[in-house]
């Protein structure tokens, strides 16, 4: 196994997913819990030095242990990494006065024989991403330069004697497009032959969680999502009957999603759930409710007293499991206390564990959206699960501008069970990100046979993204969009007016609330 030292980089979790798409078994400790006890303890086959934000001039600046260097197997240093690799082995860094570096660069070779970067400058100079304040301005001893970009001079340097390597930039990023070339290089060389798998990391994750938990209850919000469908199903294999799900049904789920999510936890996965039916009164506070802030913090509250109830009902719960992901873990803690602007109040049940005193359980932390569902796809969720389209908590309170009302709810169910319909049966679903009917809070008028109607009018909603955080409108064809309206006005009674939102995101949102 692989050791990642962690000197606290906003971008270390990367590494860690370069290594396992390598198939390579890795393990991220921060610098302060890495001794010559825990290096002989761990016995890694190699250790990648992170990035991090401090300086090496600095007072305490994190170090690795000096150990590090003695083991006999290859070090790779990056950005903070290298520089303290330097320092330690007896090179020299300089402070940053108007040598910080941010974005990207070009690295060319000086010396191409490194194994290190076999079929890296194959197309000539390589761009990477810098971002460093201090820099190195002599190598240790033993070193040598493999590659310069014009403000970096010992852009790659290497100790091919000891396989010693540091690099100034990021090879993890995505602005160094070829970067995990350079990883699968070192894992290659550091005699690593990439046979680790999801199945292995399903094995460890179990382990994990027992030793976390113990013999102690935990309890799981599951809203039929990805994210925590996955965390419960690897905590249940983990601990079975100690994990009990609390689905919580506001009445304002899809059509068949409550009977589907039920039947698969409690029958195929046997899982002790609770149904808490809970839809009259989600429902009859909402009634005359039309601010969509109002809706959301009414819908969270109540979530919140109907989660509470029964995780008390539970008695003598420890843990609360969440399926919280990599991403929403950097989030958290670069926008913490940020200056931003609510545009809408999220769902989430972020304030329990303090209120009920419980720990957390979060096994998806290290991980990315599809590296969650391919962990899904081993514990044999079923694909059609896997690949849903996110949702979000408040459900169809936020596609019904205005006041919701049963009826109205009804009418969107429908619209929305036949646009979805009409995408699986296009090809389309796994091409779109998000997709949805949104009910409007008005009736045109329409002619249907000979008759006038009166009828709401629903717009549909397609949108492609990367993380929801921007999207654009997916681009239907006019036939589809066609043969689609026609199908929701014929087949459910209540709409007779279809209309596409072609909005993206910013200016608009994806959700209409
Ligand atoms: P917006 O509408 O803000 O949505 O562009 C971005 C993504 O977030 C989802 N969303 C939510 N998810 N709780 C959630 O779990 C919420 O309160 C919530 N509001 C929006 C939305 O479906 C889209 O995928």
């Amino acid at each position: 196994r692989l050791l990642i030292i962690d000197f606290g980089s906003q971008v270390t979790q990367l590494i860690a997913r370069r290594l396992r798409e390598l198939n390579v078994y890795c393990e991220i400790h921060p610098f302060n819990s890495v001794d010559a006890a825990f290096l002989t303890e761990f016995a890694p086959k190699a250790v990648i030095l992170s990035g991090g934000p401090a300086s090496v001039f600095a007072e305490g600046a994190p170090r690795p242990p000096e150990e590090v260097f003695t083991l006999g197997v290859p070090v790779l240093g990056i950005c903070y990494g290298q520089q303290v690799m330097m320092h330690m082995l007896g090179g020299h860094v300089e402070r940053g006065h108007g040598t910080a570096e941010f974005g990207r660069a070009f690295v060319t070779p000086k010396d191409d024989r490194l194994e290190l970067l076999e079929g890296w400058f194959d197309e000539g100079p390589e761009q990477v991403w810098m971002s460093h304040g201090d820099h190195v301005s002599r190598i240790a001893p033993g070193f040598e330069v493999f590659g310069t970009s014009p403000h970096a001079p010992f852009a790659i340097t290497a100790d091919t004697s000891r396989n010693f390597f540091a690099v100034q930039f990021h090879p993890e990023v995505h602005h160094t497009p070829r970067g995990a070339g350079l990883y699968a290089n070192f894992v290659r060389l550091a005699g690593f032959k990439g046979d680790w798998t999801m199945g292995a990391y399903r094995e460890e994750a179990v382990q994990k969680i027992r030793e976390q938990v113990g013999d102690k209850k935990v309890i799981c919000a599951l809203s039929g999502g990805v994210d925590s469908s996955v965390a419960a199903v690897l905590i249940h294999e983990a601990i079975g009957d100690q994990l009990t799900c609390v689905f919580v049904d506001h009445g304002l789920l899809r059509q068949g999603e409550a009977e589907e999510v039920v039947t698969m936890f409690r029958d195929h996965y046997n899982m002790a759930l609770i149904h808490a039916q809970e839809q009259d009164r989600f429902i009859n506070a909402l009634e005359n409710v039309s601010d969509p802030e109002t809706k959301r913090k009414t819908i969270g509250r109540l979530f919140i007293e109907v989660f509470e109830s029964n995780a008390n009902q539970i008695g003598d719960v420890s843990f609360l499991a969440q399926g919280t992901l990599y991403p929403d873990v950097i989030e958290s803690v670069s926008f913490a206390g940020g200056p931003s602007v609510t545009i809408k109040s999220h769902h989430n049940v972020g304030g329990l564990p303090e209120k009920m005193g419980l720990k957390l359980v979060e096994p998806l932390r290290e991980l990315f959206k599809d590296e969650v569902r391919a962990l899904g796809r081993e514990l044999g969720l079923p694909d059609h699960f896997i690949g849903r389209h996110p949702f979000p908590g408040p459900g169809l309170a936020i596609r019904c501008p205005g006041a919701i009302t049963r009826d109205k709810l009804e009418i969107l169910r429908k619209a929305d069970a036949v646009y979805i319909d009409q995408i699986r049966k296009h090809g389309l679903y796994d091409e779109i990100w998000q997709a949805f009917a949104a009910l409007l809070p008005v009736r045109t008028v329409g002619v249907m046979g000979d008759g006038r109607t009166y009828d709401y009018a629903c717009a549909l909603r397609a949108v492609t993204s990367v993380d929801g955080m921007t999207a654009d409108y997916y681009p239907f064809s006019h036939d589809f969009l066609g043969e689609t309206a026609t199908r929701i006005i014929n087949e459910v009674q209540g709409i007779n007016r279809v209309t596409y939102d072609i909005t993206s995101k910013p200016p608009g949102t994806i959700e209409w609330e």
